[in-house]
């Protein structure tokens, strides 16, 4: 079984997709660390983020087994991913190595969850179940800021809305794979969901296409 989650920033996703692993016994990719690597890499040697040779030599280095870092999830870091993740040549070698994973896990008997920004459109267009994880940009903000500063509202709000609704409109905007949800992906809008809800959703969703 593969199972193929993608949606915004802030989205739940990451969360939502990793209890799917634990909760079915797949193994988990967490694609966005991939082109979060990518931009570490090039941020820490002071090259441009718009070096494609660069960034797919950084993308050729990258351990797919540890991408668990601390340095990976910070926001500026997922900003330099957001830049970098425009550049089709380096989308070429991350995709393949994406795909890779996804197959080693089958050979292994084994099935994955990928969570992205293209997974159902681009890197495993046959996967088993397409979920796309969404809700409205204020309430991933409020999210964000409730978990980052203990308060919903003020200026670190303000600040997460201006950065999530750029990063929105570069994920969406890029000629190359935009984010978008797949014909065939099963929309999950979390707006006035808890992370609970959202779960038991997905598992019923997961079920039906297992018993289909
Ligand atoms: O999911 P995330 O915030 O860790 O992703 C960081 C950036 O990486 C995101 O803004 C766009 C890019 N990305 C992508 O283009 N394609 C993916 N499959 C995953 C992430």
């Amino acid at each position: 079984m593969i199972i193929a989650v993608d949606g915004p920033a802030a989205s739940g996703k990451g969360t939502l997709a990793k209890r799917l692993a634990t909760h079915y016994g797949l193994a988990y990719l967490d694609t966005g660390r991939t082109y979060r690597a990518v931009a570490l890499a090039l941020m820490e040697d002071g090259v441009a983020l718009d070096d494609g040779e660069a960034a797919v030599r950084a993308a050729g280095a990258i351990d797919l087994g540890a991408l668990e870092a601390p340095a990976l999830a910070t926001a500026e870091v997922g900003e330099g991913a957001s830049q970098v993740a425009v550049l089709p040549e380096l989308r070429t070698v991350l995709v393949a190595r994406q795909q890779g994973f996804a197959r080693e896990a089958a050979r292994a008997g084994r099935g994955a969850v990928l969570d992205g920004r293209d997974i159902g459109t681009v890197v495993l267009p046959d996967a088993s179940v397409k979920l796309f994880i969404t809700a409205e940009v204020e309430e991933r903000a409020r999210r964000r800021a409730l978990e980052l500063t203990g308060s919903e509202a003020g200026p670190a709000y303000e600040r997460l809305l201006a950065a999530l609704r750029s990063r929105d409109a570069r994920d969406c905007g890029r000629a190359s794979s935009p984010l978008r949800p797949a014909a065939d992906a099963h929309i999950l809008d979390t707006t006035h969901l808890d992370a609970d809800a959202a779960f038991w959703l997905a598992t019923r969703v997961v079920d039906e296409a297992l018993a289909a």
